[in-house]
This record gives C-alpha cells, structure tokens and sequence, in this order.
C-alpha cells in the first residue's frame, strides 16, 4: 500500500514539473510578446546570400516583435531538414525557408502542417504536389531574369554568324539555376548560330568558378575563342574574370562579354568598370517582404501566395556613384 502512494505522488511530481515546463516555455514567449520564427538559410556562399541574411535578421527583430531561431544550413538541404525538425520540436510560430533546391520537401513540410506551424517560402521555391504545404512564397522571376540576359545577347550579337558561349551554371535543381538556365537553353533553341562551347557547374560561388574555368582554360589545347560568359551570379563572374584575366583574356569592350545575375555592390562597381558587361538584377532584399506575410497572417488575415520582387537590368553606363550609394546591397 506505502509502495503505491509513493509511486502515486511520485507521477503527481512528475506531471506537475512537467506541466511547469510547458508552461515556462509559452509564459516566456507571452511574456515578452515576441512572434517566433524558425528560420533555415541556404548558407553564405554569395555576396547576395549574406545580404539577403541581414534583410532577414532586420525585419525579423526583436524590436520587430520576434523572436527569430536562424539556422545556417552551410549549403546542405539534410541541414535545412534537420533545422526545421527542431523548429516543430520547439514549437515555433511560424517557419521560414530559404529552400537549397526544388526538391525533397514533402515530408518535412507535411510534418510543418501537421503540426499546425505555417510556412513562408523566400528566394527560390519549392516543388511539392499539394500547394497547401507552403503558405506563401516571396522572391524573384528567375526565368525572366534568364530572359532580360538572353534578350541582351540577342541584340548584341544580332549579325553574327557564331556565338561562342560558355555558361556557368548555379547550383544545381535549385530555383534561380533551373530559371537562369532554362531561359538560356530555350534561346539555344532559337538561334542556331549561337554555340554553347562549354557548360560547367559553378555552384554560385567564386572559389568553385574560377577553379572551373581555370581548368578548362588550362585543359584546351588551342585558346578558344569566347564571345559570352553567362553567369549565374556575381560570384561566378567574379571567379570567372580572374580565371579568364589569368589566362590572357580581355574582359569587357572588344573582348569576352561576362554577363551576370543579382547586381551587388561588387557586381556593379564590376560592371561600371567595364568588366561584367550586363547585371540582370535579383533583390535579396525579401525580409521586409516576408515579414508582412507574417503580419497580415498575425493580423488575422489570409497572405498572397506569390509575390515577385521588381527587378531591372544594369549597363556599365547605368552605374553612378549615386546609384551604388542609394543601394542597399
Ligand atoms: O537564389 C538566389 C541566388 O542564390 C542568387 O543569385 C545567388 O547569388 C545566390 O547564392
């Protein structure tokens, strides 16, 4: 009998220390007042990433009304899953994914759903069948960005009889390479004098570009005659100029045109000196932007579902001092 009721008022103990500890845990979030937001960011392999990292910890802030969880996930999609377990674990208000690539997401996200926590979509996108698994996207027209580059290789080389190019591709299944890409590949398609001489995997980084152009420079036995360098961002371009500089070629006026994506401050000054010959512009600039998704939703009202980022194009005779100084990025 002694045995029982101390066995009893033990699991009373138990239950009340737990009840404690839930408790604690909502009392801190009501406490202070703050939303929570689990956030899992792709990694900083670009000058855009870390400025669209900075977007995001502004908008998110504690003087905001967050709390906000941020996970780095150094460039794996296993990371960003795990990340966003821990988020469902820890009870989080909502979920923000910087997505790596397009796809896999199902499970992850169905778990999200099941447990109630809504998730906002920023940057690239993710492919799943059931449209309810995502809240609400934010970010760029990757394809139409591809379009705003193919339409400038157009008018540029429109009496050509051959167009040599060597394309850069970004890393590989996510958003801003299948749009970046497919743009270009459906040009192919259209101008047959344009010849795709060389196709390498950059992964949006510099360090990744430039070792693959120097080794393809390296590699051939008679220098090729290049015309364009489509990158996919300004890192690639950055790595691709050095390599090609290396290498004895000119870039800019007279020699090989390098066209790039997202318009840093980096990609301008580049461009401004003559050495990108076109920046199609991709605003990282999305934490305002998907905080008002959150608001709207604290508000009580229902969010758009997609929203695009204005984006334009920049020439080298575009770039003022004035335009780089009223620039965020
Ligand atoms: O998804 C946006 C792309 O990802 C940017 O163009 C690139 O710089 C970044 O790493």
């Amino acid at each position: 009998m002694m045995r029982m009721i101390k066995r009893l008022f033990l699991m009373l103990i138990a239950s009340m220390l737990f009840l404690c500890a839930c408790g604690e845990t909502e009392r801190k979030v009501a406490e202070d007042n703050l939303v929570v937001i689990g956030m899992s960011q792709v990694g900083a392999e670009s000058d855009w990433r870390v400025a669209n990292s900075e977007s995001m910890k502004e908008a998110f802030s504690e003087k905001n009304g967050y709390r906000l969880l941020f996970d780095d996930a150094r460039q794996k999609q296993e990371n960003q899953f795990t990340s966003i377990r821990r988020f469902i674990q820890q009870r989080v208000d909502y979920i923000v994914v910087m997505p790596i690539s397009e796809d896999g997401w199902e499970s992850v996200l169905e778990e999200a759903r099941d447990a109630g926590i809504p998730v906002i979509v920023v940057d690239r996108r993710v492919n799943v069948g059931d449209g309810s698994l995502v809240t609400a996207h934010v970010g760029a027209d990757f394809y139409a960005e591809g379009t705003s580059a193919v339409k400038w290789i157009e008018k540029n080389y429109a009496n050509r009889d051959r167009v040599n190019i060597v394309h850069i591709r970004g890393t590989m299944g996510s958003t801003a390479q299948i749009g970046r890409t497919g743009a270009l590949t459906a040009a192919f398609r259209n101008h047959t004098n344009w010849n795709l001489i060389k196709e390498m995997d950059g992964d949006f980084t510099q360090a990744k570009t430039y070792e693959v152009m120097r080794d393809y420079l390296e590699s051939s036995s008679v220098k090729p005659v290049i015309d364009v360098v489509y990158c996919e961002n300004d890192n690639e371009a950055f790595g691709a100029i050095d390599a090609l500089e290396e290498a004895g070629y000119k870039c800019g006026d007279g020699g090989v045109a390098v066209i790039s994506f997202d318009a840093t401050h980096d990609g301008l000054v580049a461009c401004r000196d003559g050495k990108i010959a076109l920046e199609v512009e991709c605003n990282p600039l999305l934490g305002p932007l998907a905080e008002s998704v959150v608001r709207t939703m604290e508000e009580g009202g229902v969010p758009e579902k997609n929203q695009n980022v204005e984006e334009s194009i920049f020439l080298p005779e575009d770039i003022t001092d004035e335009l780089l100084e009223s620039r965020g990025y």
